[in-house]
């Protein structure tokens, strides 16, 4: 495979440059013919052979795009090129870093489109790490309102590179990672569509295995953010930065020619994105590295983000959490209160006229055990599942009026728990399951969140489980994005945190809207107790999902054989301290302890990681990375000058030496290892663990060996 950046562009033609600030990345720009076309090339080697840009636009009655004749794809001369140089530092409200630097040279392209006198802007924005690009759209009387059918930005790879992703879908993101060359997608996807029923579906393996609301579009699509690594040894990541007012991206791959071009999620009526000029597209982003750890410490996708819009941020605060919620998810309890309707009707069904089912778990007595228990470890909150009316007939009816947010069943005394809750230093969580009855949620939100405020809630989980009402909606299409953006702006006028399930995977928004303190977009522990997680499961996601943004993962879970608690035969795909090392892995500032209390119990010797372990951070050192394959991190914890260091493994172990020259000189520090033990796998003995006490200083070195699907963590306390 040829790598090097040699004739990329035709002879002859002029091309605009833009490096980063080191010189390594280096964009160019320029017309192949009259199409907008770039190349990307990192210390000389292409990452982006010559890529076209442009947009297709709707021929729709209401586009008043001058003419509707014509897409935004050729036909274009240079107008103009501005360059500028940027840096600044700016301090996240919380994250992986006390701050960040956004350095940057930019090169802006204005377009004239002369034959139809509109005129466009294509901005870039190069970094040490990668770049970013976006449309920009001035507002002009020939390019006013318009409807964007598809975008067609590509990026044309320049091999048949390892890829790390999963597949393209308007709906879910819940499908199981796969690790494949480029030229793999399509028999791999293929093999999924191509099943007839009756089929079997693996359900931990397999590209594509259903989900209450999917919607695959293409053999060769894929999301974002994706990672491939070349043969020589580059890491290219493509994703998308601030997706507002816009549809979320997806990856249609041409895999003759190993070209991406974008697939942007449809509405209803097919088109994807209502424009209305002076507007852009998100920020298409790049990054490429041949050192795997600076995917994972990058900034990049939040430097392309707006600074923070909400101006007294006091009230957001890093949050360890349990709940009244894995026992449901594993079975053996349930959300529901009653099992004797067949349908629930909001306003009139009287749940104190009904038989109890005996497992509704949200009642007075269980909650109050985990405020106990929280109150005992160290977590500020319980999240509570289940309390209010409509559970009876919630998912996959295509129902309306499902929930309304507010009404308790009658084993849950909202005012006394959290009373009590707050009697303890613990404050409840709430739980807003839409079921993505949208313009329900919509109507009932302020009042919602009122009840909120009025009881002392200050964070939300909210979820999208089933198709979209409006019916014919995507998941992932401009109006839902436009939603979930609502919710967050909404919920700030509320001094609310908001977690989004099942909603669109982030862009980094969370710089702008630091209330957004988490999403789970992607597959999460729940999965364990469905049909599994692949061991190197939380080895990827920092280098996919996470790049936009902390993801609700709720690791935790000592007990990895449900079958000692419950009618599940499902086993955790991680060893116990495999757990506890994704909670520094899988960085954010939402943590849950997602076990049982009595499974806790059982381990507290282990449980007393989670009750030190901080989760928000001044600075984060990667020892190691490789995806889907292991991650070391030591971070610094947020205005201490303890350290938490972590290392994740996928199924072949691993062994790593901690280097401890991140300590500060001459300072002694009290070093918890919690290491797997000898013999200790994933499968076969998941719960074998050796704690051990050192006392460590700056030049110390320990070797450390992580066991198949296993890990460590150490908590490193100055004295
Ligand atoms: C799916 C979410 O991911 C899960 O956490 C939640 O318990 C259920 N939906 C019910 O809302
Ligand atoms: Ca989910």
């Amino acid at each position: 495979m040829i790598l090097l950046a040699v004739a990329l562009i035709p002879f002859g033609v002029m091309a605009q440059e833009v490096k980063s600030p080191d010189g390594n990345v280096v964009v160019k720009f320029y017309l192949d013919k009259t199409k907008p076309t770039y190349t990307l090339t990192y210390k000389g080697k292409t990452v982006c052979k010559p890529s076209h840009l442009g947009l297709t636009l709707a021929k729709d009655k209401h586009a008043n795009n001058g003419d509707r004749e014509q897409d935004l794809l050729e036909g274009f001369t240079v107008a103009d090129t501005q360059t500028s140089t940027f840096d600044e530092t700016w301090t996240p409200v919380w994250g992986q870093y006390k701050t960040v630097r956004n350095n940057y040279n930019e090169l802006a392209v204005t377009l004239d489109q002369a034959k139809m006198n509109r005129k466009i802007v294509i901005r870039f924005r190069v970094y040490n790490e990668g770049m970013g690009f976006r449309y920009e759209f001035p507002q002009q009387k020939k390019l006013n309102y318009f409807i964007i059918k598809q975008e067609n930005s590509e990026f044309a790879m320049a091999g048949d590179h390892m890829a790390w992703w999963i597949v393209g879908d308007y709906d879910t993101q819940e499908n199981p990672g796969q690790t494949t060359r480029l030229s793999e997608i399509r028999n791999t996807i293929g093999k999924c569509l191509d099943r007839q029923p009756g089929d079997q579906v693996d359900g931990m393996s397999d590209a594509v295995t259903g989900n209450s609301s999917t919607t695959v579009f293409s053999e060769t699509g894929v999301q974002t953010a994706l990672q491939m690594k070349t043969d020589d040894g580059l890491y290219i990541n493509i994703h998308e930065a601030a997706c507002v007012n816009y549809a979320t991206m997806h990856l249609n791959l041409d895999d003759r020619n190993m070209v991406f071009e974008s697939a942007l999620t449809p509405d209803a009526v097919g088109n994807m994105c209502y424009m209305q000029t002076p507007c852009n597209t998100p920020w298409r982003t790049v990054m490429v590295s041949d050192d795997a750890r600076t995917m994972l410490s990058s900034y990049l996708i939040y430097n392309l983000n707006e600074p923070c819009k909400i101006e007294d941020t006091s009230w957001i605060h890093p949050t360890k959490y349990n709940g009244v919620w894995w026992e449901m998810i594993v079975g053996r309890s349930s959300w529901d209160y009653t099992d004797e309707l067949p349908s629930v009707r909001l306003g009139e069904t009287d749940f104190a006229k009904c038989k109890p089912n005996g497992r509704h778990l949200a009642n007075n007595k269980d909650v109050m055990r985990y405020i106990d228990f929280a109150a005992a470890n160290n977590l500020s909150e319980v999240l509570v599942e289940g309390w209010n009316i409509g559970w009876e007939d919630w998912a996959n009816r295509w129902k309306y009026d499902v929930f309304d947010f507010q009404t308790p069943y009658p084993d849950f005394d909202i005012k006394m728990l959290n009373e009590y809750a707050h009697s303890k230093g613990v404050r409840l969580m709430m739980h807003h399951e839409t079921s993505s009855s949208v313009t329900n949620y919509e109507r009932y939100m302020d009042d919602a969140y009122s009840l909120m405020n009025k009881y002392g809630y200050d964070a939300v989980k909210s979820g999208y489980v089933g198709d979209i009402i409006p019916r014919g909606e995507h998941h992932y299409g401009q109006y839902m994005n436009n939603h979930y953006l609502h919710c967050v702006t909404e919920a700030a006028k509320h001094k609310i945190m908001v977690n989004a399930h099942e909603a669109t995977r982030p862009t980094g928004l969370a710089r702008t809207y630091p209330n957004l303190v988490g999403n789970e977009s992607a597959r999460g522990t729940e999965y364990e107790a469905f049909s599994g997680n692949k061991p190197d499961h939380t080895v990827v996601l920092p280098f996919t999902r996470l790049q936009g943004g902390p993801m609700d993962y709720t690791p935790g879970i000592f007990e990895t054989d449900l079958s000692t608690w419950s009618q599940n035969k499902h086993k955790i795909h991680t060893t116990l301290v495999g757990q506890l090392a994704d909670y520094l892995v899988m960085w954010g500032p939402l943590q849950m302890a997602a076990d049982l209390p009595e499974n806790y119990a059982k381990h507290d010797d282990a449980m007393q990681f989670i009750r030190d372990m901080a989760i928000d951070w001044d600075d984060s050192q990667y020892i190691d990375a490789e995806p889907g394959a292991y991650i070391t991190v030591a971070r610094k914890a947020k205005g201490t000058d303890n350290w938490f260091v972590g290392g994740k493994c996928n199924e072949a172990g691993h062994k790593v030496t901690v280097n401890f020259d991140f300590l500060e000189k001459g300072r002694k520090y009290e070093c918890t290892i919690y290491a797997d033990a000898k013999d200790a796998h994933y499968d076969t003995n998941p719960k074998a663990y050796v704690i051990t006490k050192k006392v460590v200083k700056q030049g110390d070195k320990i070797n450390m060996v992580e066991a198949p699907g296993g890990g460590f963590v150490m908590s490193v306390i100055a004295k």
